[in-house]
């Protein structure tokens, strides 16, 4: 046997288990599972065409000379990306700490304090910086963040707006140019009317609901927008700004100058560039926005108990519940990176970012100044970091700096500017004025005077932040060490035991596929950077790009969105574009089926379309007489469905060719969602059953780890018709031949996350891939086989399979006062995260096991479930109270489970160690049963105490 074959660290089960399970379900071969499992017609004839499997080490050594071919160059480039240190202890202890990076979105409160609390700092950095009370726990990028506080104004007009139709925008243009971009795209979908121009001359009128303007402005001025803000206000339009973190550490902070929104990205609080993500963007604003803020706030409550506890805030906001009347279609966001800024405010402190920031600015300051005693026209009269120049060809100056590897800003005609960061040495900023010097053609020396500060002083921070404690108390790499283990100890990862999510894919995320997170050569490099110095980046996107077409048996691929609901957004905007060139702009009515995940209403109504929902037949099927209903009485505007496949009842539809055909022979065209890719790869694709469009979640099947709620990537693969319209960026050359949008603010988004998909999708093979899918699907059959006697199981096919997960209803047991949820919390004290709750059918579980788990662990968690149907049989039977049991009180933390009191009708064992082997693997929740809507109705999003609150 070849032990170097990833196959076999990858998929759980070897031969033997595999036939053990096997013998379970009652089917002799994978053949024959995989037969009844997969509709005959839809099977791919042939194996994917892809490279031979590599072993790990020979991965590694690929990606090293990847990575060599991307140059090592100084950046100065700026435009909201900037070189950053990563403090050594937030890189081994969080980026390389599997603790962190392999935890799920905090659905699972008591199981997820520890990256609650990172998170609630985080909010509490980007409250405190921007001066505004109320701030989500991350975006997507920068880019799309400007597009989030445009929709959020846009949902906010008075009556009186709505009315008049109010839908101007102002867009100050100097702002990053992709941030425009991807606000002329999302504009577009919304329809808003953009109006760029320049903030000082603009006369707004009471036709704008909002405006956004940057602080600081992308050539590196600083502006004082107080009279803007104030012009803005009277004709009724309320204002956002895009900001920057670090600067905000010596100005004045948006909040206190009438601002409304604050956005911007925390990247330059040590998270390495990556050629352009993922980052953490961030949002704050004031109370008047919090039911229409986008994604996630963590807010604080209290558990049953009465302790301090924290969850995610107000989620009826969100596209789960509001679908296409949710303000943001964002589900995965960026988490991950948000605690590594997090704790890198942690570390370092007001003091310590103040310190950084002067730095940064004292430099800054050194390279006006002598730029000018050089002879060059500056023309920022305040600045932070950057200094813009004026030149007589910025095209031959920025080619004599790229000769001696230095990158500068050409993007403005006439000028270049250099923007400084924490990297940044006065060696550096020598070396690049003795390239002035050359140019000048001087023997000038270098003595010249630096004032003190180019800062504006009527901007001139004087409130005081980052005041808590968490703040203050772990500047020694000792008590930061100490820190971030005492949180990573409350929070159940997959370093503890599978995570059986439904719709999720919490699959193995290897070692190997994460080394070049660590690599400088993949690490320090601007979204920016021209393509010629990056041939490592754009051999590997390239191929990535091929490799997934391959796989979803499409043409083309774009990987710039950065989540699986803006692979949606930016599909169905393709779609779109693709009508208008034809003539057929009208189009503009999507039909989703009910069991639709949220994000695909929210990414409908995004993209300007009308969302008409579809049946589903009791078998879960698609129901096709209502979807011809629907087909013929839209025929007119008929531009698309939206189908999950294998639906999200854990099912493959036999019926789905007729579906695609049904859609097609009407005009439309189907946009497959490919959250559920993990049962398809090497069988079926999206382009056999007849998509034309799909996205791909690399966060699920594709083995990005998911940070505890992000960073994802949701590429999309098309057909060939719809490739032209692939997005692309304003500063890249790139994206499909008639492409006008601009999806994310990086031109291929996540682009440093890439490297973990296009490694693992060269160890796996052809073969690896398709023995991954046969091993999801033999792993939910298995559990479902073992499970079935004890629960209903929903949804199975005309073979009675299931495929990659499986729906457990939880809905009899609400008669004896059971809820799912009850069941969900109770699974903890067994060591177990909770598989999804309550989607897509409420009061079931949504069970996943993906193909990393082997029997004994798949054994454990179906021993826990059958244990807990025993203790539900208990209640039934009269043993325990409806309100006074294991599950009801579930779950069970250390303190009350060791308290000197025990009021409760079972014994301590009991509520502890459930069964014999929970005794070995105990995991103990942190808090007991956090109460939600005491939380939600007293909104706390940053770190003061509880008590500061109560009453
Ligand atoms: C079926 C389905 N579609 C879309 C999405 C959205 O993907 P993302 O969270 O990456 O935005 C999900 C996420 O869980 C999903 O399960």
């Amino acid at each position: 046997m070849n032990t170097n074959d990833f196959s076999i660290r990858h998929i759980g089960n070897n031969t033997q288990q595999v036939e053990e399970m096997l013998s379970v379900i009652g089917k002799d071969s994978i053949d024959t599972l995989i037969e009844a499992t997969v509709p005959q017609n839809i099977r791919l004839k042939d194996a994917l065409d892809l490279p031979e499997a590599l072993s790990e080490f020979e991965t590694t050594n690929h990606l090293a000379e990847i990575a060599s071919l991307n140059k090592k160059v100084k950046n100065y480039l700026g435009y909201g990306y900037y070189g950053t240190i990563l403090p050594a202890p937030i890189q081994r202890n969080v980026l390389e700490n599997a603790g962190w990076y392999t935890a799920y979105t905090p659905y699972q409160a008591e199981i997820a304090q520890g990256r609650l609390e990172a998170l609630l700092n985080f909010q509490t950095v980007i409250s405190d910086l921007t001066g505004l009370p109320i701030a989500n726990a991350s975006l997507l990028d920068e880019g799309t963040a400007c597009g989030e506080a445009m929709h959020m104004l846009l949902e906010s007009r008075s009556r009186e707006q709505k009315k008049n139709n109010v839908i101007k925008f102002f867009v100050a243009d100097n702002l990053f140019p992709q941030s425009i971009a991807v606000l002329e795209t999302k504009a577009e979908g919304l329809g808003i009317e953009l109006v760029i121009g320049d903030f000082e001359t603009v006369e707004l009128t009471e036709d704008f609901f909002g405006a956004i303007v940057q602080y600081i402005g992308k050539g590196g001025q600083i502006n004082n927008y107080r009279s803007f803000v104030e012009k803005a206000n009277t004709v009724g339009a309320k204002v956002a700004v895009a900001t920057d973190l670090l600067a905000l550490t010596l100005l004045t902070p948006p909040g206190e100058w009438g601002a409304d929104i604050a956005i911007g990205t925390s990247q330059r609080f040590g998270v390495p560039m990556g050629y352009g993500g993922p980052h953490a963007a961030f949002l704050s604003c004031t109370e008047e926005y919090k039911r229409v803020i986008p994604g996630r706030i963590i807010g604080v409550s209290q558990d049953r108990l009465g302790n301090r506890a924290l969850r995610m805030a107000l989620q009826t906001r969100e596209q789960h519940i509001k679908r296409e009347k949710a303000t943001s279609n964002i589900c995965t966001a960026q988490v991950l990176l948000a605690v590594m800024a997090s704790f890198y405010a942690v570390y370092h402190g007001k003091d310590g970012l103040q310190y950084i920031a002067n730095e940064i600015h004292t430099k800054a300051g050194i390279l006006q100044a002598g730029v000018q005693h050089l002879g060059f026209k500056t023309t920022n009269t305040v600045f932070f970091d950057t200094v813009q120049i004026e030149v007589e060809n910025t095209e031959e100056v920025v080619k004599i700096f790229a000769e001696e590897e230095i990158n500068v800003n050409g993007f403005e005609n006439g000028k270049i500017s250099i923007t400084i960061d924490e990297m940044v040495s006065e060696e550096d900023i020598f070396e690049i004025l003795s390239v002035f010097a050359t140019i000048k053609n001087t023997e000038e020396g270098f003595e010249f005077e630096v004032e003190d500060n180019y800062l504006p002083q009527d901007l001139v921070r004087t409130s005081d932040f980052l005041t808590h404690e968490n703040f203050n108390l772990y500047h020694t790499e000792t008590e930061l060490m100490r820190y971030i283990k005492r949180l990573e100890r409350k929070d159940l990862a997959l370093n503890q035991s599978m995570i059986a999510l439904g719709s999720c894919t919490m699959k193995l995320n290897a070692a190997t596929e994460l080394l070049h997170l660590s690599w400088e050569r993949m690490g320090n490099v601007h979204p920016f950077t021209p393509k010629e110095q990056v041939e490592g980046y754009q051999t590997l996107i390239k191929n990535l790009e091929d490799y997934l077409a391959v796989i979803t048996g499409f043409d083309a691929t774009s990987l710039q969105p950065n989540s699986g609901a803006q692979g949606e957004y930016a599909g169905l905007m393709v779609i779109r574009s693709y009508f208008q060139s034809k003539g057929e702009g009208h189009r503009n009515v999507v039909l989703i089926p009910q069991s639709a995940h949220g994000t695909n209403p929210a990414s409908a109504a995004m993209a300007g379309m009308q969302v008409v929902v579809v049946k589903n037949l009791e078998s879960g099927e698609t129901d096709l007489v209502d979807l011809k209903d629907k087909c013929e009485k839209y025929k007119d505007n008929l531009a698309a469905l939206m189908i999950t496949y294998p639906s999200t009842y854990g099912a493959f539809d036999s019926n789905i060719e007729e579906v695609t055909t049904m859609i097609h022979e009407y005009g439309g065209q189907v946009y497959m969602d490919g959250a559920n890719m993990n049962a398809q790869v090497g069988l079926t694709s999206p382009g056999n059953i007849g998509a034309d469009v799909c996205h791909l979640n690399l966060h699920k099947t594709f083995a990005i780890p998911h940070g505890g709620g992000g960073p994802g990537v949701g590429p999309i693969c098309v057909k060939a018709h719809l490739a032209p319209f692939l997005g692309t960026s304003p500063l890249i050359d790139m994206g499909g031949k008639e492409a006008k949008n601009t999806f994310a603010a990086a031109p291929y988004g996540s682009a440093f996350i890439l490297p973990i998909s296009y490694s693992y999708i060269l160890m796996l093979g052809a073969e690896g891939l398709l023995k991954a899918t046969q091993g999801a699907i033999l792993n939910a059959n298995y559990m479902k086989a073992r499970l079935e006697e004890h629960f209903d199981i929903l949804y199975t096919n005309a073979n009675n399979v299931v495929a990659h997960e499986f729906i457990l209803d939880c809905r009899p047991f609400k008669k004896l006062g059971i809820e799912v949820t009850d069941i969900a919390k109770r699974l903890i004290d067994y060591g177990f995260h909770a598989p999804t709750v309550s989607f897509p059918v409420a009061g079931t579980l949504m069970v996943e096991p993906t193909e990393s788990e082997n029997k004994p662990e798949l054994d454990r968690f179906c021993d826990a479930l059958i244990s807990i149907r025993q203790e539900i049989d208990e209640v039934a039977n009269g043993d325990y109270p409806a309100e006074n049991n294991v599950l009801h009180n579930a779950p069970h933390p250390q303190h009350l489970l060791t308290a000197d009191e025990w009021e409760y009708p079972y014994t301590r064992s009991k509520a502890a160690f459930p069964l014999e082997w929970v005794r070995e693997r105990k995991f103990f929740a942190s808090v007991s049963r956090i109460d939600d809507a005491y939380g939600d109705r007293n909104l706390i999003c940053t770190c003061a105490p509880i008590e500061a609150y109560m009453d």
